[in-house]
């Protein structure tokens, strides 16, 4: 990742499949005067992804994919990242999984939040299972993508307290409130080798 510190934004990609809250707090963090990325460009596999609507608002270029022929999409994708000269991407709610040719491609620049304190419950429905297993702590991770589910490096990771009261839900809106930091930090992390 060294090679990505210089003088300019490093032009990055988000991708994503739902809300965008994720989203929505790295465009702010890359807003701000000290941040070492600028979003160009905003990928979806799902044309209604309310997220989508932020690249209006704040003006970014979005594009969809729909991953009806996963290798297909993926050329097109590889394609419109080389003309926006896309240096990283954050995977955030994105919710396919992405080829080993591709991710090889750009090995070591992409990026992924999950809602857990990887390697635990890896996959989906972490928070009810967290509340199933009744864990004391959860979290959320930032880690480098690799062909393994939500198994490449880890870049940072913030642990949060489940309380008794917590049901899935509650426990999303908690962990979420703390990804919305947790990103911002892990970029700033691995493009100036804090
Ligand atoms: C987040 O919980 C993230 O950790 C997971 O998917 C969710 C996306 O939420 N990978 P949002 O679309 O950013 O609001």
């Amino acid at each position: 990742m060294a090679k990505l510190i210089g003088l300019k934004k490093v032009k990055t990609a988000i991708f994503i499949s739902g809300t965008g809250s994720n989203l929505e707090s790295l465009i702010k963090f890359s807003l701000s005067k000290n941040s070492p990325i600028k979003i160009n460009l905003i990928v979806s596999n799902n044309s209604k992804a309310k997220g989508l609507e932020l690249a209006k608002i704040f003006k970014i270029k979005k594009k969809i994919y729909n991953f009806k022929n996963k290798s297909v999409s993926e050329k097109f994708i590889l394609k419109d990242l080389k003309n926006n000269e896309i240096r990283l991407i954050c995977l955030a709610g994105f919710m396919k999984i992405l080829s080993k040719d591709f991710i090889k491609r750009f090995k070591g620049k992409i990026l992924n939040i999950h809602p857990s304190l990887l390697p635990k419950y890896r996959g989906l429905d972490t928070h009810a299972r967290v509340i199933n297993n009744k864990e004391k702590y959860s979290g959320c991770t930032v880690h480098y993508v690799n062909s393994k589910l939500d198994a490449g490096r880890i870049i940072l990771q913030k642990k949060v307290r489940v309380s008794k009261r917590d049901n899935a839900e509650s426990l999303k809106i908690k962990i979420l409130k703390q990804e919305h930091k947790l990103y911002p930090k892990a970029v700033i992390k691995i493009l100036t080798n804090l």
